[in-house]
């Protein structure tokens, strides 16, 4: 029996409409548009109102993504939604999601990488359609970072941004398709980039409030030189399991952290900027959401044409990282 091709049947986003400019950041924090732009490329990124949740915006790119896709949700079999802001610890982000969009049939499970988030729910889907068991899947980034983000952190402030992207799973024609992923985790450098209060470890107190422990703390050096060194390594080694050259990628979708980093996998790869997506100046880093909300984009603008050879690329707290190789 010959093995099943899974493809991307279909994309959508959505970005909350209020936005947050480098000039409003000066008011907050010790900074200026200047250092913000020439030291990570991000002019504004979008913030979700305050009765919007993550599943809100999940919901949005979903339908969305079903629509392009020409399904309805009780065609769903399962349910990834791929986050570091759930709404709340439990149930999961993707029950509410799967509750909201009335997919009745389907699976539904929240997925922990971070920015790395989505290639990995990419591959978990992948994997159950090959296997036979789920015909279509939902694969979801979502994340209101803003609800994580200490805005008294000028090291932190202004890199994030919420946002959510989808995808529909399911067969394609053979030869398209997903070709590989290459997943990767270093626990070792999970302190670079967390957040401490209000797990287990360290359940939420008036103190750990006060000490502001509920943030996303990070070492934003030594997560800039990790980023440097994975993004292109993952990358040529997904183009090598698929057995496709750096000359034969059409359109990079890395992860929007900072212009630098992604101008060094581009470096890496040989590749000029007109091969890449890169929409980080409008929507800053939205963790999860940012493959998909790129990846979305570019298939809005035409840049993605039938049997074009796609890279996604990306990298996050964990440390995490993923690449996969898909033919469109
Ligand atoms: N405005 C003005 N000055 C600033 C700001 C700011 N917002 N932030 C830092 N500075 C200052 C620093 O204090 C430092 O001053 P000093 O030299 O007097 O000490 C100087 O600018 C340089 O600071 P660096 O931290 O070395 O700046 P760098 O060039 O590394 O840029 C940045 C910082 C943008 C955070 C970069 O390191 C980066 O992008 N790192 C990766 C972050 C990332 O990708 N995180 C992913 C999160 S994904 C997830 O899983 C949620």
């Amino acid at each position: 029996m010959n093995e099943i091709s899974v493809g991307i049947l279909g994309t959508g986003k959505y970005v909350p409409e209020r936005r947050l400019t480098n000039h409003e950041l000066e008011q907050m924090v010790e900074t200026n548009d200047e250092w913000i732009v020439t030291r990570t490329g991000i002019r504004e990124r979008r913030i979700a109102a305050m009765e919007q949740a993550t599943s809100d915006l999940a919901y949005e790119a979903s339908i969305r993504a079903l629509d392009a896709a020409g399904i309805t949700a009780d065609q769903l079999d399962l349910i990834i939604v791929a986050t570091i802001t759930p709404d709340m610890f439990f149930p999961s982000t993707a029950c509410l999601l799967q509750e909201k969009l009335g997919a009745k049939k389907a699976a539904a499970f929240d997925l922990s990488a971070a920015c790395s988030g989505f290639i990995y729910g990419l591959a978990n889907a992948t994997g159950f359609i090959k296997m036979g068991m789920y015909r279509h899947v939902l694969v979801v980034g979502a994340e209101c970072l803003s609800r994580i983000t200490d805005y008294t952190d000028r090291n932190t402030s202004i890199l994030f941004g919420d946002g959510s992207g989808a995808v529909v799973l399911g067969e394609v024609p053979s030869g398209r398709g997903f070709q590989s992923f290459k997943l990767g985790a270093d626990g070792a450098g999970g302190e670079l980039l967390r957040i401490c209060g209000g797990g287990s470890r360290l359940p939420s107190t008036e103190q750990t409030v006060s000490d502001r422990r509920h943030y996303i703390e990070m070492n934003g050096r030594d997560v800039f030189k990790f980023a440097v060194r994975v993004m292109g390594s993952a990358a040529e080694e997904a183009l090598s399991m698929a057995g496709i050259e750096k000359s034969d990628i059409d359109l990079l979708i890395p992860h929007q952290a900072n212009i630098r980093i992604i101008q060094s996998a581009l470096e890496r790869l040989n590749l000029s900027e007109d091969k890449c997506m890169i929409n980080l100046d409008r929507y800053g880093n939205m963790s999860a959401a940012s493959i998909p909300v790129a990846l979305a984009e570019a298939v809005e603008e035409g840049r993605v044409k039938e049997g074009d050879h796609l890279v996604l690329v990306g990298f996050g707290g964990g440390l995490t990282w993923g690449a996969s190789v898909l033919v469109w």
